[in-house]
């Protein structure tokens, strides 16, 4: 497995590449296949994506009625909370384009966490392409948490070695709230992962997750290997800055991915 990492010299033209690459494979996935499904990322980082998407002129590069959106993961909360994933890209991008109703795929994070869980993973394996053990996303969004996590895999918490499900509900006191997260089995059968990383705060953290040693359930960010896909890192120079090796513009074998099994 190779990772492609792509350095940007600030936030603003990390998000424009992120934006351009979702036009690019979005295109690529509809001439295809007619449809693109993607996952989307939480946090505060994507939203310059998102905006950039939803404005001309990328909002009219997309056939919009051929994108099929879903999360990546959830805070448990109503829809139209200030911490919802969900509201955060319908107000940056969903209300913005032209995207029918039903091609939008929210976790329901009003429901009890366990059962929403279990409703989504029933909606992915309905809507997804089979791809050996699990659904088969033509892109998944991640961000990366100064904490070395990645969707809702939280450091020391089972959601990161899960093996069969798909969509599981963990509560993490860290951040002392029910989360619903696609599990590695999904992110790693997808087409395209791509980690849109920004900001000297998570510095430190990259170099760990890139450079240090392998060790999932501290840094679950390492779990990500996509088994035939490509993964790749959209970082700005700020969060890059801890990087020891030059590898602008490389493709380089990540460290976890060469061959090994990440979760070992
Ligand atoms: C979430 C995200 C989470 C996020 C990282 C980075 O629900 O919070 O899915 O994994 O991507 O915490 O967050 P920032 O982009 O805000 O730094």
């Amino acid at each position: 497995m190779t990772a492609a990492f792509r350095y940007y010299p600030d936030r603003d033209s990390l998000m424009a590449a992120a934006a351009d690459q979702f036009v690019r494979l979005a295109a690529a996935a509809i001439g295809a296949r007619g449809r693109f499904t993607v996952a989307l990322s939480g946090g505060s980082t994507p939203k310059g994506m998102y905006r950039l998407l939803g404005a001309e002129p990328r909002s009219a590069q997309v056939d919009w009625s051929k994108i099929n959106v879903f999360w990546g993961d959830e805070r448990c909360v109503p829809p139209d909370d200030p911490a919802s994933n969900y509201r955060l890209a319908r107000e940056a991008l969903l209300d913005l384009v032209p995207i029918p109703s039903q091609n939008i795929f929210r976790m329901l994070g009003e429901a009890p966490p366990e059962r929403a869980a279990e409703e989504y993973e029933r909606i992915l394996r309905s809507e997804l392409p089979a791809n050996g053990a699990a659904g088969r996303f033509d892109l998944i969004l991640l961000g990366m948490g100064d904490n070395g996590h990645t969707a809702s895999l939280f450091p020391g918490l089972p959601a990161v070695r899960e093996r069969l499900r798909w969509v599981m509900a963990e509560y993490v006191e860290e951040v002392s709230m029910w989360r619903l997260t696609l599990t590695p089995v999904v992110i790693n059968a997808a087409a395209n992962v791509s980690f849109l990383v920004s900001g000297e705060d998570k510095a430190e953290m990259l170099a760990r997750v890139i450079e240090g040693p392998v060790d999932v359930d501290r840094l679950p960010a390492q779990v990500v290997r996509p088994v035939n896909g490509q993964l790749r890192w959209l970082v700005d120079e700020p969060a890059a800055r801890r990087l020891q090796h030059d590898d602008r513009f490389a493709e380089i074998e990540q460290r976890v991915g060469r061959g090994g099994d990440a979760t070992s």
